[in-house]
């Protein structure tokens, strides 16, 4: 399939099933021969699913552990902003050298709430790894140590990404035609 519609808007074919299979091999093996020691994966739900599991079936360092956390905002009782704040994270991060997992760095906001978040926890070290990458987008510092594809502004779907939640099974990773708005 070339095209997928959803909620008619009309995505093109980008990344095709074979080329993600790919950049998860280099990912997988970067980060192997990386010299990070008895990690713990953090993968970040929901859209990171396909990519972690297609990710972490290929490592192998020793002593390797994973867990899944979602990020939730919500209205604090006391300041009218909204707090973002992670669930699931139920481990002793405390001196654990961690990996994130992301599908996509987008403006980087995310990640940067993510590592304040994990940092208050203690961890020892961090690594990043995401499929996707928008540098145009990206309005943070934070240095990214593994990167799968670097790709422009544009919205995409697929292997796990969606659009208003739809899209996530697609095999590969499509991106919108025409430039809209999503
Ligand atoms: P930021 O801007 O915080 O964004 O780096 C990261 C989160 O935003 C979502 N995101 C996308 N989701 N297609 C999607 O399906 C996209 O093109 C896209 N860009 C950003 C995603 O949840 C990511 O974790
Ligand atoms: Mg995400």
């Amino acid at each position: 399939m070339n095209q997928a519609t959803i909620n008619n808007k009309i995505f093109e074919i980008f990344i095709r099933d074979k080329e993600i299979s790919d950049i998860v091999n280099q990912i997988s093996s970067q980060i192997n021969k990386s010299d990070i020691k008895d990690p713990l994966f953090i993968s970040i739900l929901n859209g990171s699913f396909l990519f972690t599991a297609d990710i972490f079936r290929k490592i192998t360092i020793p002593n390797s552990e994973i867990t899944f956390v979602k990020l939730s905002s919500y209205n604090g009782t006391e300041t009218t902003g909204k707090v973002n704040t992670i669930i699931g994270l139920e481990h002793d991060l405390s001196n654990r050298n961690v990996i994130i997992l992301e599908d996509i760095i987008d403006t980087g906001i995310t990640l940067e709430k993510v590592i304040q978040i994990l940092k208050e926890k203690n961890v020892a070290e961090i690594k990043i790894a995401t499929l996707l990458f928008k540098p145009e987008a990206y309005q943070k510092s934070i240095p990214i140590d593994f990167i799968g594809k670097e790709i422009p502004n544009d919205f995409v779907i697929g292997y796990g990404l969606d659009y208003n939640e739809y899209g996530r099974n697609l095999p590969h990773i499509y991106k919108l035609k025409n430039k809209e708005k999503c």
